[in-house]
């Protein structure tokens, strides 16, 4: 830990050393790994631009400043930059940003949209609320809004989720978190710019959605899904239509599933359980729904079943009534996979009041809230270290040093 320490203070000095204009004009802003890493004149020359830092052979974290992506950022409203004061009405009065006392807390701004299952996984799963609970820094606050039109009840129900599970945890975080009955789009502040301007690729942001689509059908049925987590399952849905066939509860294997998407209930064995019998069965993927008015979960592997490799995707969706009778009638459904781009989910404003973007939430926890405003704790004390004034420690002075002329030379 301390070792990781040393070697991010001396990164920064190099860093500060090389580019002292930019450093200081930074200085207070986001994630030091990206703002200090992405101004590299991004335009031209994208191979000097970017910081890839390259965690196994197929997944490369880019580091780079969304700008290079998507070059439709609002000028102004970029990671780095300065966030102006807002408002915004919330169910326990105004909440005021930055508050008349002085800005001495982290912001973590989180729009919630029913539209994605990873989402209503994100505020259904007990583990997820209380990891936000449990690991959120003093030093951070938290602003919900929705992107719905439901967002009063919206706004009603997530605070009912925190409290519940606050009162179960014997923490008292209400005055931390604030919720606002406006939905995004009727801010009427810079908020919804920064959330539809910082597109989010990669993980987990966005809309996954099956398309079930039926010759009887005028219209295809489109439901949102949650892939099976990404380093249990590694399979991937095609860009094609597969046939989709009923296999009961999954917990046998069933040989009418080969080279189709199964059609999988919840419960009775594991989803593990089920994504093996069905790969065993040559299925193309499955498909497992949670029962009427059950949340979508987060399906993994557990124990000594994470030992096995299984090679076939799966996503969770709700029951569809109508692909349940369709199927029922011996209707031929077929099924296919789409991904709808959607605003940001999330961002941050730091303890300086530097927009930052959020880290990749690579499962549906709250825990990935938490480690950001830990981040943001973290990168607060480092620069206010960075800013004091430097300690000066001797290590050679006034010696001569010894050597051989060829070495040197060489
Ligand atoms: C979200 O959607 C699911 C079904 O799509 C529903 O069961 C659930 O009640 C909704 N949650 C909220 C907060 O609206
Ligand atoms: C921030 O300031 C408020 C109001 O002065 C105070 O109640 C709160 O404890 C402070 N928070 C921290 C983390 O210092
Ligand atoms: C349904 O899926 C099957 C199997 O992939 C495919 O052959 C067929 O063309 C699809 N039908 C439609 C209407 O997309
Ligand atoms: C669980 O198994 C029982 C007995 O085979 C069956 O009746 C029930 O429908 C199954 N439950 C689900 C959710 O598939």
């Amino acid at each position: 830990m301390i070792w990781v320490q040393i070697v991010s203070v001396i990164f920064c000095i190099l860093v500060k050393t090389a580019f002292p204009v930019e450093a200081s004009a930074r200085a207070g802003g986001g994630k030091l790994s990206m703002v200090t890493l992405d101004y590299t004149k991004d335009d031209e020359d994208s191979s000097l631009s970017s910081f890839n830092f390259v965690g196994n052979a197929e997944k490369i974290i880019n580091f780079r400043s969304r700008r290079n992506f998507y070059q439709n950022t609002v000028e102004g409203f970029e990671p780095g930059d300065g966030a102006p004061g807002f408002q915004v009405k919330t169910l326990d009065g105004e909440f005021v940003y930055p508050p008349p006392s002085g800005l001495n807390f982290s912001l973590i701004v989180h729009a919630f949209t029913n539209k994605s299952a990873f989402l209503e996984c994100l505020w259904t799963s007990q583990s997820s609320l209380t990891d936000f609970i449990q690991y959120l820094p003093e030093s951070a606050h938290v602003l919900f809004l929705s992107f719905d039109d439901t967002a009063a009840r919206d706004a009603l129900w997530m605070k009912e989720q925190i409290q519940r599970m606050g009162m179960y945890r014997g923490k008292d975080i209400l005055s931390r978190v604030h919720f606002s009955p406006v939905p995004v789009y009727a801010l009427g502040n810079w908020i919804p710019a920064v959330l539809y301007s910082w597109g989010c690729s990669g993980h987990n942001c966005g809309l996954a959605q099956v398309l079930f689509t039926s010759t009887e059908w005028d219209m295809p049925v489109v439901a949102k899904r949650l892939d099976a987590r990404y380093d249990w399952l590694m399979g991937h849905w095609d860009q094609r239509s597969y046939s989709l066939v009923d296999a009961g509860d999954g917990c046998k294997p069933t040989a009418t599933v080969a080279a189709a998407v199964a059609w999988v209930s919840e419960g009775n064995c594991s989803f593990f359980v089920k994504v093996k019998n069905m790969a065993d069965s040559k299925a193309a993927g499955v498909l497992v729904y949670a029962p009427l008015g059950s949340p979508i979960q987060d399906m993994n592997c557990e124990g000594e079943e994470c030992y096995t490799l299984l090679s076939i995707p799966a996503s969770m969706v709700h029951v569809e009534p109508a692909v349940v009778r369709a199927l029922l009638d011996m209707q031929p459904v077929n099924v296919s996979f789409q991904y709808t781009p959607a605003p940001s989910f999330f961002f941050g404003i730091d303890q300086q009041g530097a927009l930052a973007e959020m880290g990749w939430f690579l499962y549906p926890t709250f825990r990935f809230i938490s480690w950001q405003a830990q981040w943001f704790d973290f990168s607060e004390e480092l620069q206010a270290q960075l800013r004091s004034p430097a300690q000066v420690v001797t290590v050679f002075d006034k010696v001569v040093m010894q050597g051989t002329a060829e070495l040197l030379l060489l």
